[in-house]
């Protein structure tokens, strides 16, 4: 798998006004704070490479799901200005209503104009928008991977416009290691799918089930999985309306000699809370009144010999309610598996994310994706639309 794309670190950017889209987009408590800032810290390296070759850069992102045309004060992104500029270790300006100029940066400076999905068209990927913002620059960086399965003015629009259209040093990655998990990976190659639904990530699960030698189910995904192959799960969380395309995606991996491998023993308890007794069982044990909400030590522990014989590993989604003691077991030994196995592994996903920082494991994960949402596209193989933006202007 090979993504042609013009790439940021072979362009010299000297004096040239350079318009980044970097994806800044991170979680905040109520009061604005910033919770988690891995996205922020992600983006500085394309940021500081362009400033210290003495480009005037100007930085924009999204925040949340604003409405078009009016700024909240939810929207701003004021407090990713005050980090940015602690990460940079340099002033960074905030600047509204930028979309026609008026203001300056100067070379080595850096400016960041606010969220861009307040811009009237910008999530219709408005072409008069996006040529009024390609205006503002000589070379536009695309460096949002985690927005990259979006078609709008920042991410796709601007990149037709724009005299010169890069990737960003975290797009660029992304894609690199994405495609080199992905491309003609070692095998057995393993993928984990944990999470709440079947239905909101069935289609990688089918795309994946024609790919992966082993696919780890977890979550209410496997409780799905286990209804398919006649389990009692009790009042876990499921949903039996998809039985028939959990049988499916066995019987295709099946049909392959592939495997799906569903816990043997699980940790129950009559609801999920903080204060919840657990209790473990064996799978034909669960009764009518119980939630499974991890698996069990036996299933773990098979899943951790999968991922040490895995060649490579692919990881989105808990197997577990780890963010409770009682149900973290199987996550954590997950995560423990990957981190001590040998195999290129490659993880994405918010609550992935927040498993791999819980446990501590990020230094033994091959790469870690700042993509959701894009992160599950690219690996169902799709094209994703700013990535096809840039691929256009490979060659200009
Ligand atoms: C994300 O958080 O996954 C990205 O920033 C994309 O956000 P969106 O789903 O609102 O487009």
């Amino acid at each position: 798998m090979s993504l042609q794309v013009k790439k940021l670190s072979d362009l010299d950017t000297r004096g040239k006004k350079v318009f980044i889209r970097a994806d800044l987009n991170v979680p905040q408590d109520e009061a604005g704070n910033i919770t988690e800032d891995t996205r922020i810290r992600a983006s500085v390296p394309t940021i500081r490479y362009c400033l210290d070759q003495g480009a005037a850069v100007m930085v924009t992102s999204h925040l949340g799901r604003p409405v078009e045309g009016k700024l909240g004060s939810e929207d701003t992104l004021a407090p990713v200005a005050v980090r940015l500029g602690q990460l940079l270790d340099q002033p960074v300006k905030l600047i509204a209503d930028w979309t026609d100029g008026g203001f300056s940066v100067e070379p080595g400076q850096v400016a960041l104009l606010e969220n861009c999905r307040c811009n009237v068209g910008e999530k219709k990927d408005d072409e008069a928008l996006s040529k009024k913002m390609a205006a503002l620059c000589d070379i536009y960086v695309n460096d949002a991977f985690g927005t990259a399965h979006r078609a709008e003015a920042t991410t796709h629009g601007i990149a037709r416009f724009a005299p010169v259209a890069c990737a960003g040093l975290l797009m660029s990655a992304e894609i690199e290691a994405l495609a080199r998990a992905l491309g003609n990976p070692k095998r057995p190659l393993v993928a984990i799918v944990g999470g709440a639904k079947v239905s909101s990530k069935l289609t990688i699960l089918k795309s994946l089930a024609e790919k992966v030698d082993q696919l780890i189910v977890g979550g209410g995904i496997a409780n799905t999985f286990l209804l398919a192959s006649g389990k009692r799960i009790g009042e876990s969380l499921a949903e039996p309306d998809l039985v028939k395309e959990a049988h499916a995606v066995m019987d295709l991996m099946r049909a392959r000699g592939a495997e799906v491998p569903l816990p043997v023993d699980v940790v129950v308890a009559d609801e999920v809370s903080a204060l919840a007794r657990a209790n473990k069982v064996s799978i034909d044990e669960v009764s009518p009144h119980d939630r499974i909400l991890d698996i069990g030590p036996k299933s773990a522990a098979h899943l951790a010999q999968i991922i040490a014989n895995a060649g490579a590993i692919v990881w989105n989604g808990p197997v577990g309610v780890f963010e409770h003691p009682q149900f973290a077991g199987g996550t954590k030994m997950l995560a423990s598996a990957i981190a001590h196995s040998q195999a290129f592994s490659i993880a994405g996903g918010g609550d992935t994310l927040a498993a791999i920082a819980k446990f501590d494991i990020a230094r033994d994960v091959g790469y870690i994706s700042t993509g959701g949402g894009a992160f599950l596209e690219f690996l169902e193989g799709r094209t994703l639309p700013a990535i096809a933006a840039l691929q256009a202007r490979f060659r200009d």
